[in-house]
């Protein structure tokens, strides 16, 4: 019995580890809406599409969006939610390659009311 309980506490620590391990690992959709998203005119997203940003900027704005698409969408379409992010992923990538014409498609494809109506919950 008391081998059991011992064998127990170490397979939670060793969870809790794993678990905030995964934790740092990717942000939250939150998250990533603050640091992508937060600040309006002056966003990394609107520096970035805008054509105004560096190329490190440019690699934050994808790793950002490779975790938003690494979460499941907390509400609506799970379908829809990889399409958006596919999409966003798509044109984020094509911008760190290089490509100027990316920026407005990537725009087009952050579009905050389309995927807030389908995918942010009600607060
Ligand atoms: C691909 C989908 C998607 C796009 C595009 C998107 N958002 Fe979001 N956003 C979400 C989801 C989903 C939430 C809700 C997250 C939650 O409640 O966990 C959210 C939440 C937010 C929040 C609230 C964060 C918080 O801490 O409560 C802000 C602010 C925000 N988004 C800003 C924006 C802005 C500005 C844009 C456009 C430039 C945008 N978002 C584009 C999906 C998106």
């Amino acid at each position: 019995m008391r081998k059991w309980i011992a064998a127990t506490a170490a397979t939670m620590a060793l969870m809790g580890v794993v678990c905030s391990v995964q934790a740092v690992e990717k942000k939250t959709i939150k998250q990533v809406m603050k640091a992508a998203h937060g600040g309006g005119a002056n966003s990394l997203l609107a520096k970035v599409a805008g054509g105004k940003g560096t190329k490190e900027d440019a690699e934050k704005l994808l790793a950002l969006y490779e975790d938003l698409a690494k979460n499941d969408a907390p509400r609506g379409s799970a379908e829809k939610w990889k399409e958006k992010n596919d999409e966003i992923l798509k044109h984020a990538k094509a911008i760190v390659n290089g490509d100027a014409s990316a920026g407005a498609k990537l725009r087009a494809a952050t579009n905050c009311m389309k995927c807030h109506n389908d995918h942010k919950p009600a607060d």
